[in-house]
């Protein structure tokens, strides 16, 4: 396996271009199955779960052709509607193909995604609103069966929590449904705003984009999409706290600085200047580094569902406040066990404090961490990793980063483009004598 290796204590500075983003480009892929034809989609990211994605579309019959970050699918035939466990337990997010499967072919046999280091990660949601439109679900073997034996009824659903791709899922199901659906409770997060977007291109009839209330006017049929996906706002989000943690100034480019509204806020609020165009956001401290030591100040964050603050973004502020002058309060309330990259900060000197779904920060100033080898989680919690490596000195090793490839694209060449210093090795396989 490889290990990522990060020289730190270096001032990050430059620009780095945004890629697609990872939870747009996966219910989009998904929402090709709803219509037989030849797909176009832009500004796809090539990342672990992409091409997972793909593999998985490839197993029900779509073909997928990358050229650049265009890729081209073909759903016109599929051969079976059935994502196995092999598949879906190393990503979630292949849920998605369940709410497009059973609106085209009448039925889909999905894994049940089981849990991941983040917490339980049901699909209640998910099951409720399809039995809603008048699918039957058993679940047995591990498996959700869903079938339906007439077409999809429009109905009115709501969700106890705003749930992301349970509200992309539902979506997906209730285009081709007959008569009109309201779906009550609706996330708002971008990604959805994106996925309505490709699918009213696509011919369907969705009111209530970015809002917490869609309603879904049946069709009868949908055209192939041309869509392009929008930029990825927790990448973004991570480059801009690196930047920031290592007292550096930069740019992060073709981004949507209002899909960022909370995380712009809190970096502001910590002493950071933040300027934003159109399609760029740029931070720093106002008199450089040693304005940095100084004025680093540490602010409290709260996840909540969008527009709050990202949950997606919290292991990564967690970081910056580590470095901070005072004291942070992060409560996490979207998952249950989302502090996995606390042990491995406190390895590298951080002083936090955990109590359920608080943990309480004290910032230990710009020296207050030093390199250690540490070992990536999950998704973000490797990506908190990394920001730390760069802001502490002398040498970080983060092992098991097949995490962090899952949802960003060339972190090393994107990284060493802001000045870092940082590359993959193979790991030693350690030989244990008997
Ligand atoms: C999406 O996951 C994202 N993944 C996650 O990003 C993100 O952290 C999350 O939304 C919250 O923003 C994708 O979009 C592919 P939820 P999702 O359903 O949809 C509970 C990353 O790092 N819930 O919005 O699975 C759930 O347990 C990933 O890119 C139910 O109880 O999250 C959680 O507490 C990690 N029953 C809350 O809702 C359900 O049926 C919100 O989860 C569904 C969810």
């Amino acid at each position: 396996m490889e290990k990522l290796i990060v020289e730190g204590g270096r001032p990050l500075s430059g620009e780095v271009r945004i890629s697609g983003a990872k939870n747009a480009a996966l219910p989009l892929i998904a929402a090709t199955l709803l219509t037989a034809g030849k797909h176009t989609l832009r500004n796809v990211p090539d990342l672990r779960d992409t091409r997972t994605f793909f593999r998985l579309m490839a197993e029900l019959g779509v073909t997928s052709e990358r050229k650049g970050d265009v890729v081209t699918l073909d759903s016109t035939n599929l051969v079976h509607a059935e994502a196995s466990y092999d598949l879906v337990k190393t990503m979630r997010a292949s849920v998605l193909v369940l709410g497009p499967l059973v609106a085209r072919l009448g039925r889909a046999k999905v894994s049940l995604p089981g849990g991941c280091a983040i917490g339980a990660r049901p699909i209640n949601f998910h099951i409720m609103g399809l039995k809603a439109l008048g699918v039957s679900c058993k679940l047995e073997n591990g498996y959700v069966d869903a079938e339906r034996d007439s077409p999809l009824q429009g109905n009115v659903i709501y969700f106890d929590i705003p749930s992301v791709t349970a509200t992309e899922n539902l979506l997906m199901a209730a285009v081709l449904a007959e008569g009109t659906t309201v779906l009550k409770n609706a996330a708002r997060e971008p990604e959805i705003g994106n996925l309505v977007d490709m699918l009213n291109g696509m011919g369907a009839d969705i009111e209530g984009k970015e809002s917490d209330k869609l309603t879904i006017h049946g069709v009868k049929t949908l055209r192939p999409a041309d869509c392009e996906i929008i930029p990825d706002r927790i990448e973004a989000g991570t480059y801009l706290i690196a930047i920031a943690a290592t007292g550096g100034s930069g740019t992060v480019t073709h981004c949507n600085p209002a899909h960022l509204p909370s995380l712009l806020e809190k970096l502001r609020a910590a002493g950071l200047t933040v300027t934003e165009t159109e399609d760029t956001v740029t931070v720093g401290w106002p008199e450089g580094i040693n304005s940095f030591t100084k004025r680093l100040q540490s602010v409290d964050i709260k996840t909540m569902p969008y527009p709050g603050y990202p949950t997606d973004l919290q292991a990564q502020f967690m970081t910056l406040m580590a470095i901070g002058s005072g004291v942070s309060m992060i409560n996490e309330t979207i998952f249950e066990n989302r502090f996995m990259h606390v042990a491995e900060l406190k390895r590298m000197g951080a002083d936090i404090k955990v109590d359920g779904h608080n943990a309480v920060v004290t910032g230990k100033g710009i020296q207050g961490l030093s390199g250690a080898p540490v070992m990536a989680t999950d998704l973000r919690a490797s990506s908190s990793l990394v920001i730390a490596g760069l802001a502490a000195s002398g040498r970080t090793e983060i092992t098991r980063i097949y995490h962090l490839e899952r949802g960003y694209e060339d972190l090393v060449g994107k990284l060493t483009g802001l000045g870092a210093t940082v590359w993959k090795e193979q790991e030693q396989e350690v030989v244990r004598k008997s």
